[in-house]
């Protein structure tokens, strides 16, 4: 069939379905797995390093013990085993929760779209910070709420801005439906969100009965600085996500979410409508490889990884890029974001990069209003060390033709003006 094929069956899409598209910077981006590019694009973990064997130890054990089982479907909530290394996973992180507390996903992503069928009716007002995680923006546009975007510092979400946005809302008569946060290691800013601020959204929270959603991929990989309480240890209520996705592998699509037991209870059914369970072969898996394994060596291996690797790109950008550009330093996670000039337009700007074979993913795509024209996240996670340095100086080179473009037109203009 040819893939291009003549739609006729426009009449018959429900509306949301136009809110499903493919950007064109995905578009793009399709072409940034050819292995000559440099990739600072996608937020693919690392798993070279992987203990393969270990794995194979794994599966070769469940398959031999647990076969019918792992061939079988599950229950929706989780697969008993390993939901006991989630709770031990979450301890770490001073989350205490019974196994009936939270159940595993399909990837959060899974979780988050789950979270916008529950809730959001069209028109109905969702907070979300600006810039904010691009799968949540779509996972949530599906179901046709009006967004309000809170912005960011970084010291992570502007809280006062919060503030004001929620009293102007309730002088509306709008209740918002929930706000969605990553505090830790932000995606795509790279900031974390501050002690104080965390105890604020939750007094605001508190206040204005704002449900939280807290979604944490990155919170174990901490390069440096103290951890922080999550949302969800400060306060029960929080609905909170997390996933193996970037300390394991996102091949096996499993993640969690844990929310109060009426909310979880409506999850459930909308999960056992989506997929009845969660894969069953890659569970017993997991429960398996952590029977065998300990995940914490590993973590400790993943984040001196990624802490070189953000070195190099930190290192890299104070080498090669031009005053006019500012970024954040993350104190751990998989991205920083960088602020151009404001008359470079990123998306326009990626065809250059990609003909000089590097990729990032422009600004726009991480506000629901347009914005972030000049701005850009990059990804340290997944080249190395050299092919980030040489990355970033391929980068450098299409940033500053932009600027030197910008002036001499600029400056042309002013002379015929004269
Ligand atoms: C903030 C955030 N939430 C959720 C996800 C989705 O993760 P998963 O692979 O568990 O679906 C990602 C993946 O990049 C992410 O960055």
């Amino acid at each position: 069939m040819p893939r291009y094929q003549l739609d006729k069956w426009t009449d018959l899409y429900a509306n949301r379905a136009s809110l499903l598209r493919s950007s064109a910077i995905r578009d793009l981006l399709s072409v940034t797995e050819r292995e000559d590019i440099i990739s600072l694009a996608g937020g693919n973990p690392y798993t070279k390093d992987f203990k393969m064997n270990k794995i194979v130890e794994a599966t070769t054990e469940t398959m031999l013990s647990h076969g019918n089982a792992a061939l079988q479907y599950g229950s929706s909530e989780g697969q008993v085993g390993l939901k006991k290394h989630i709770r031990a996973l979450m301890a770490t992180e001073n989350i205490m929760v019974d196994g009936e507390d939270f159940i595993v996903t399909g990837g959060s992503q899974q979780g988050l779209d789950i979270l916008g069928k529950v809730f959001i009716e069209p028109g109905d007002v969702v907070l979300m910070e600006a810039p904010s995680y691009l799968g949540a923006l779509s996972a949530f546009a599906g179901y046709e709420p009006r967004i309000v975007s809170i912005p960011l510092d970084e010291h992570g979400l502007v809280v006062s801005e919060l503030e004001e946005r929620l009293e102007e809302l309730a002088a509306e008569g709008i209740k918002p439906k929930f706000l969605y946060t990553v505090p830790n290691f932000h995606n795509p800013a790279g900031v974390t969100m501050s002690l104080e601020r965390r105890h604020r959204v939750i007094e605001l929270s508190q206040a204005h009965q704002l449900l939280l959603i807290e979604d944490n991929p990155y919170g174990r990989l901490r390069f440096e600085g103290d951890d922080l309480p999550s949302l969800r240890e400060l306060d029960e209520n929080v609905v909170y996500l997390s996933t193996f996705s970037k300390i394991l592998s996102p091949g096996i699509r499993l993640g969690w979410l844990a929310a109060p037991h009426p909310i979880l209870e409506k999850i459930i059914f909308a999960k056992q409508a989506a997929d009845l369970c969660s894969p069953t072969f890659t569970q017993r898996i997991v429960d398996e490889f952590f029977k065998q394994n300990d995940l914490e060596d590993y973590i400790a291996q993943l984040v001196q990884t990624y802490r070189r690797r953000r070195d190099a790109m930190l290192e890299s950008l104070d080498e090669f890029f031009p005053d006019e550009a500012e970024w954040t330093r993350p104190e751990g996670g998989f991205f920083l974001w960088v602020k151009l000039p404001e008359f470079i337009d990123t998306t326009e700007m990626l065809a250059d990069a990609i003909s000089q074979k590097v990729a990032f993913i422009p600004g726009r795509a991480f506000f629901a209003d347009g914005r972030g024209a000049n701005f850009m996240r990059l990804a340290f996670c997944f080249p190395n060390e050299e092919e980030i340095h040489e990355g970033i100086r391929r980068l450098s080179d299409v940033v500053k033709d932009q600027i030197t473009l910008y002036h001499s037109v600029a400056g042309n203009l002013k002379l015929k003006s004269e």
